[in-house]
């Protein structure tokens, strides 16, 4: 099952390839190639993708995120970012820099007061109140934010955002219901 905050903005996303950042199973990515993007997907462990592998429109990168390796896709540029349940810092930069003209970041992950809940505990994976907000000040427009807690698919703190780089030529789509 996706996740419902990518869900509700996946729509929106003009055309173009899509960047699923640590894509695990392949959930987004596979949502964004049914839905007719060029997806390419990140992972140190690209098992659960190993069926996708020489699809039409996949691109799927082995590699490690935190090793201190130079960021994979270099300076191509994406109609959306998506990352979901994954939180390594220092690739901010880097995820801001690769949303494109009119594109969009959407990140879900983990966010403080988890610790209470269940896994994970680690301050390091973990969002601190605004911290999205923060990552994309003054870069791309932000289009909606959360940081509170679910209930569904199970009890959780976390934050997330939908955020936009304006492109100057085409409004984008702000608000999706
Ligand atoms: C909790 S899963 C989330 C997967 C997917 N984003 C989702 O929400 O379904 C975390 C993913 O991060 C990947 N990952 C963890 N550390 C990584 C690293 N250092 N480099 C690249 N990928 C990493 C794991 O292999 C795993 O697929």
């Amino acid at each position: 099952m996706i996740s419902s905050w990518v869900a509700r903005f996946a729509t929106a996303l003009p055309a173009g390839p899509v960047l699923d950042v640590a894509c695990g199973s392949g959930r987004h990515l596979r949502h964004f190639r049914a839905l007719g993007h060029p997806v390419v997907g990140v992972d140190r462990d690209l098992g659960r993708v190993a069926d996708l592998a020489g699809a039409d429109g996949v691109e799927l990168v082995p590699a490690d995120l935190e090793g201190g390796a130079p960021w994979p896709l270099g300076d191509r540029r994406f109609a959306g970012v998506v990352v979901t349940n994954y939180l390594w810092r220092p690739l901010f930069p880097a995820l801001v820099a690769a949303v494109g003209a009119g594109g969009w970041l959407l990140y879900q992950t983990f966010a403080q007061g988890q610790e209470r809940l269940g896994r994970p505990r680690n301050p390091d994976h973990l969002l601190a109140p605004g911290e999205l907000l923060g990552v994309v000040q003054d870069q791309l427009t932000v289009v909606a934010y959360e940081h509170g807690r679910v209930e569904t698919p199970a009890p959780a703190v976390i934050q997330r955002i939908a955020a936009v780089r304006e492109s100057g030529t085409n409004m984008p789509v702000m608000f999706v219901l």
